[in-house]
């Protein structure tokens, strides 16, 4: 419980009731830090399903845990806008939206169709043989050592690989974007943000400069080329797209693996179940993909609404910890457990709603095709003995680091 001393250096608006006030310490705490899955599985039954969590590191709001909650926010984008809700730092003098995050129904609809054909299980399924080479590719370089950094040799490599070539984006920029994924998303100084941004920015803006030149079959051409609504897009509209499939689509697949992968190293059992069951990859993958979500879902209420008897205002913030509504217990039994012949029912992972992860079916690919293929080579492993698992804070939650052997 928070002090009223520590509560004071915050400005708590006067309709929110006190006893609703909890300082979460969600992605920032030495307490979520420590095992920050536990912790949000933990949050049902400490607090009430809606909070008022103040924060200076990532801004006060409303956080919902229950599934049901957020499940009703994710689809009532009329109510809840993701407009303003994304905590990056952008210059106000030349300021770009993330598209198509940022970007309410109905205009939303003709900007999430330009990538359709490339983000359709259709469209993804014509990737599989090439992540299936490169994964094998990238366990070829660390076999015969007897140990690797998962995250360094796999995790990340991996989905960044996948990310350039669809982007069409030269590979020599892996440990670029590798660095600037990390410094946007995790870094706690402003300064480190607002370099990587500035960096990421210039070099974008060069990438889609010379797409408009030199047209190809990329997923940044597409976009420089794309006529939403029959109109060219702007270039601070070009740029918001591209720059938000960055954020979005690589930092969450490495964290994910990096979350499944330090399990399936503790679980040898599992393991095994997993590699005698190979036609059940795709509820395995769900399942892990519940228990181990990784981010966060942020809107801003465009009228005051009354959410489960809480008043909330127009313009107040809200979060949906979607890891914790994918533990929701009253609908996912005994909801720590990884069960891998649960009762169908979609989770939360890729949130829900108009705004559903428009990238879900390449990374549900990478993970399934990243487990099966691992496991192949490498039935058996552990956690190296020394490692110290350390999770990195931020809006994005996974171990900065697994070392493993075998
Ligand atoms: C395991 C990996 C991933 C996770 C857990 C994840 C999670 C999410 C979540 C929770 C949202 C909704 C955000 C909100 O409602 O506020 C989202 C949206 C989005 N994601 Fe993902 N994502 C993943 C991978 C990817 C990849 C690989 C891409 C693309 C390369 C991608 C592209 C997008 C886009 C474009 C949106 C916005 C969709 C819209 O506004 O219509 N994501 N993602």
């Amino acid at each position: 419980m928070a002090t009223t001393e520590a509560l004071a250096q915050f400005d708590i608006p006067a309709h929110v009731p006190p006893e609703l006030v909890h300082p979460l310490g969600i992605t920032e705490s030495a307490e979520f830090l420590a095992a920050p899955h536990a912790f949000m599985a933990g949050l049902h039954g400490k607090y009430p399903p809606i909070v008022y969590s103040p924060s200076a590191q990532t801004g006060s709001a409303w956080q919902l845990t229950r599934y049901e909650d957020a499940y009703f926010v994710l689809r009532h984008p009329e109510i809840f806008t993701t407009a303003g809700a994304t905590p990056f730092p952008r210059d106000p003098n030349n300021y770009f939206y993330f598209i198509p995050l940022e970007i309410d129904p109905p205009d939303h609809r003709k900007y999430r169709a330009i990538l359709e054909p490339t983000f359709s299980p259709k469209g993804i399924a014509r990737l599989d043989e090439s992540i299936r080479r490169l994964a094998n590719d990238l366990i070829d370089q660390f076999i015969a050592k007897g140990s690797c950094e998962f995250t360094r040799d796999f995790g990340r490599p991996l989905p960044v690989s996948v990310f350039l070539d669809l982007m069409g984006l030269p590979q020599d920029m892996l440990d670029t974007f590798v660095g600037w994924a990390i410094g946007l998303l995790h870094s706690q100084d402003r300064e480190t943000a607002g370099r990587c941004m500035k960096e990421a920015v210039a070099y974008m803006q060069t990438v889609i400069a010379e797409k408009a030149q030199h047209p190809d079959d990329g997923v940044i051409s597409t976009i420089v080329h794309s006529t939403p609504g029959g109109e060219p897009m702007t270039g601070q509209e070009i740029f918001g797209f591209v720059f938000f499939l960055f954020i979005a689509g690589l930092d969450t697949v490495f964290a994910t693996l990096n979350n499944i992968f330090l399990w399936l190293a503790e679980n040898p059992d599992r393991r095994q179940e997993i590699i005698d069951n190979p036609d059940n990859i795709d509820a395995i993958a769900e399942e892990l993909l519940r228990v181990f979500s990784v981010t966060f879902s942020g809107r801003t209420l465009t009228q005051d609404y009354e959410l489960r008897g809480v008043k909330m205002k127009k313009g107040d913030k809200v979060t949906s910890i979607l890891p914790a509504c994918n533990y929701d217990p009253s609908v996912f039994e005994n909801p720590q457990e990884v069960n891998f012949h649960r009762p169908r029912k979609p989770n939360l992972a890729f949130a829900g709603g108009v705004h559903s992860c428009m990238g879900a079916h390449l990374a549900r690919l990478e993970v399934k095709i990243s487990i099966t293929e691992f496991l192949k080579r490498l039935p058996d492993f552990h956690v190296s003995e020394d490692a110290a698992i350390e999770y990195w804070p931020g809006g994005v939650v996974g171990p900065k680091a697994l070392p493993l052997s075998w």
